[in-house]
């Protein structure tokens, strides 16, 4: 925890669990916790070099990486084929991930407005080293056809209309409910907004068939419309045109036997700018002298970030439909954005990751853009931010004394891995994949839009490190996403 005069003592938190559905106890990542993120930062780190500690730093990757498309797409966000448990499966031999992908003629910053779910696989069972150095991976192509992603929409005059991120689950016979973000913007030509954009969390049921030659699906031709922002616990788009509702994560809990639960990004269910951070979102100790007030907090704009992470349940087997329940974890005043969230259970444990920017932080608050873990004894507790209070668990090289700047235009003086990789996902074992976002100094980097080598993290309550001592110094191999079971009917 935070030595000296300058940072603040971290909020005590239990990891008392709570009855998930009875209860309405959210967990906070409060500003006394986010503030060690820049309490464990080197003041005297100069430019270029990483100002975070090594154990919590994703090793530096290389400028030269592999497109694992082999020139067909952009990548991005990518998830496996699981269960109930986050086992991730093979099927007949073949090793498969969903993916985001966008055509290559567009700019990299431009796609999120054209993301399709694409699919990849490659033959089960070999070893990372004896692949090919791109991961080996053959391009299915898209999962859904044109036009049934749209079918949700009642207004079907959007400008675009895409597919975010989600996860796949995988059930007897080799049914696959691929849960995804079904999102319909409304632009008008000069980009501005029309209408706000309507992100729905969706489910479309599909079959998998494998043969000598790969993988391909059958089904994926309906879309179920499952959850809508609702205003209540999750903000819309009428409190906020921007306001994030998105990657679904769907899970069991040994706790709840016959349950199946849902964890997503949100945000706290406010009018976008309302002055409503409390006491208990700062959560500084009594007396604690680097204590800020309610209103310094909102005077400096720290009310615009007020990221969530949602629970919903299943109401029946084909989960299909699902009731929300109040959220688990909330970053109001902290930062606006936990993305892409799962948990994760080890030795009786619940480890709740999600992903998070350096630029959607809070006024007041840094820290780089990576992983963030938080640990308690259920789905809903009183989670503690890992790693010395602070929540940061696999940061990008960055140095937290210099600017950000943009993946398009990296400030000057940052370290080249600022955006090297980002929205990552925990695998069995510690096994952390993400994709490339930009690598390189403002006057020589390179755009990614493929997976980043995978690395590994040792998991011990509530810390957590970076094995250097897997693959090479710490880097496994490039879009190393590795089943862990074979698929049985
Ligand atoms: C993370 C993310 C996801 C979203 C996707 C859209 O990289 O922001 O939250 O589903 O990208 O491209």
């Amino acid at each position: 925890s935070a030595a000296g005069t300058d940072f603040p003592q971290p909020t005590v938190h239990t990891q008392k669990a709570y009855d998930p559905e009875k209860s309405d106890f959210t967990a906070r990542w409060t500003r006394a916790d986010a503030r060690q993120l820049k309490a464990m930062s080197d003041p005297g780190a100069p430019s270029r070099t990483n100002s975070m500690p090594s154990a919590y730093t994703m090793p530096e990757v290389p400028q030269d990486f592999p497109d694992m498309s082999n020139d067909k797409v952009w990548v991005w966000d990518s998830w496996p084929l699981t269960d109930e448990k986050a086992n991730q499966y093979s099927v007949g031999g073949w090793e498969v991930i969903f993916s985001l992908v966008a055509d290559r003629n567009l700019g990299f910053d431009d796609r999120h407005v054209y993301a399709k779910i694409g699919y990849f696989f490659r033959k089960a069972g070999v070893p990372a080293a004896e692949r090919p150095r791109n991961g080996g991976w053959t391009y299915g192509g898209l999962v859904f056809d044109d036009g049934v992603s749209g079918q949700i929409f009642d207004d079907k005059s959007f400008s675009h209309q895409t597919q975010w991120s989600g996860s796949a689950r995988i059930f007897k016979g080799g049914e696959i409910k691929l849960f995804f973000t079904d999102v319909a913007f409304y632009r008008n030509k000069d980009g501005s907004d029309r209408k706000p954009y309507d992100p729905r969390i969706a489910m479309s049921p599909g079959k998998i068939h494998t043969n000598k030659n790969g993988v391909f699906f059958t089904g994926f031709s309906k879309v179920h419309d499952m959850l809508q922002a609702d205003g209540k616990w999750y903000q819309n788009g009428e409190q906020n045109p921007y306001f994030n509702f998105r990657d679904p994560f769907t899970f069991e809990d040994p706790a709840h036997p016959g349950k199946t639960y849902m964890v997503f990004e949100g945000n706290s269910a406010v009018t976008r700018g309302a002055k409503a951070c409390t006491e208990a979102d700062l959560g500084y100790r009594p007396g604690d002298p680097q204590a800020e007030t309610v209103d310094e907090v909102h005077e400096k704009g720290a009310m615009y970030q007020m990221a969530n992470i949602g629970l919903a349940v299943a109401d029946n087997k084909e989960l299909t439909k699902w009731h929300f329940l109040p959220p688990i974890h909330s970053s109001n005043c902290v930062t606006d954005q936990t993305e892409r969230p799962q948990i994760y259970m080890k030795d009786g444990k619940y480890y709740l990751f999600t992903i998070s920017h350096r630029s959607t932080f809070a006024s007041g608050i840094d820290g780089p853009e990576g992983v963030y873990g938080f640990v308690g004894d259920g789905i809903r507790s009183d989670y503690q931010p890992m790693n010395q209070g602070s929540g940061l668990v696999l940061g990008n090289p960055t140095n937290l004394n210099f600017a950000t700047g943009f993946p398009f235009d990296p400030d000057y003086n940052q370290h080249p891995g600022q955006f090297q990789a980002y929205s990552h996902y925990v695998m069995p074992g510690g096994l952390v994949q993400s994709f490339i976002d930009t690598i390189g100094t403002k006057d020589d980097f390179r755009r990614g839009g493929t997976l980043a080598p995978t690395v590994k993290l040792d998991i011990d309550g509530s810390s957590s490190s970076v094995d250097y001592s897997y693959g090479d110094g710490g880097l496994g191999g490039f879009a190393d996403i590795p089943s862990d079971t074979e698929f049985k009917n």
